[in-house]
């Protein structure tokens, strides 16, 4: 199993992606929203590349049952009806609905990825289970981190320490023969520089120091709590769903009041 990696999303078009097993990783926050929505008996969520293909979507669908959700410099987007902040996707919100997601880089790498031959959803919190499944496939895999906040597509070190961690329990697993390229190598080598403690890499890397500022700091530790939302978002046809034999775990929902954090 060849496991490749790209720093940002933004160099790919859908053709590059196409056929390739993909773990699309935004920690901060579009995957771990995601991850959080669907634990949380959201119907599915529905990625959209941007502000005008999500008003244009919902537009065609019916008011009761849809969610508009998604953000623009980290803020909700005039509009809708939610952020991007996974505290704000609890069961009482979410559960039966379709959400339309647009966000600046975690939905579009998820657009991007639309042709792949299977696409998930990778976070911290859903760390091992996206590695087991990547394990049972056994095929090549490509670590798909989003990148931050503008258009050119910047470096994210909380992207690429997940993504080093997903290589780190795959070569620590030995269920596969794990091969890897420079990117992987790299992405290793800074989970084993910054993986000491994940909520304090969140809290001082670029995006989490912004996120802060504006009022999101406790995202930060929700983001940060490995494997305590073990489900594997999936796409299934032109929309992310769980897969399909997971139940929603008992006591799961990490938006709850009261949870306390093991990292
Ligand atoms: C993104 O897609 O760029 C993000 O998830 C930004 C954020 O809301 O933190």
């Amino acid at each position: 199993m060849k496991i490749d990696l790209t720093f940002t999303s933004s160099s790919f078009d859908e053709l590059q992606l196409r056929d390739k097993n993909i773990v699309v990783i935004d920690v901060l926050r579009a995957s771990t929203t995601v991850t959080v929505a669907l634990a949380n008996g959201a119907r599915e969520i529905i990625p959209v590349g941007s502000i005008e293909s999500a008003v244009k979507i919902s537009g065609s669908l019916f008011g009761e049952v849809t969610l508009r959700g998604g953000e623009r410099n980290g803020r909700i987007i005039e509009g809708f009806n939610l952020g991007n902040s996974p505290l704000e996707y609890g069961e009482a919100t979410v559960r039966g609905k379709s959400i339309i997601f647009c966000t600046t880089n975690g939905s579009v790498a998820m657009t991007k990825s639309r042709y792949a031959r299977s696409l998930v959803i990778g976070s911290f919190v859903n760390l091992g289970t996206v590695v087991k499944f990547m394990e049972e496939k056994n095929e090549d895999f490509l670590l798909l981190c989003a990148g931050r906040l503008n258009t050119i597509g910047q470096f994210s070190l909380e992207d690429a320490v997940c993504a080093g961690m997903m290589v780190q329990r795959l070569e620590a697993g030995g269920n596969a023969k794990v091969e890897l390229t420079d990117a992987s190598r790299a992405a290793l080598a800074l989970y084993k520089a910054h993986g000491r403690s994940i909520l304090k890499l969140l809290k001082n890397c670029e995006h989490g120091e912004y996120l802060a500022e504006i009022g999101f700091e406790s995202d930060l530790k929700l983001c940060a709590d490995v494997d305590t939302v073990p489900v594997l978002p999936m796409l299934s046809g032109t929309v992310i769903k769980l897969r399909r034999d997971e139940q929603r775990p008992e006591n799961a929902d990490p938006t709850a009041a009261g949870r306390t954090s093991g990292v």
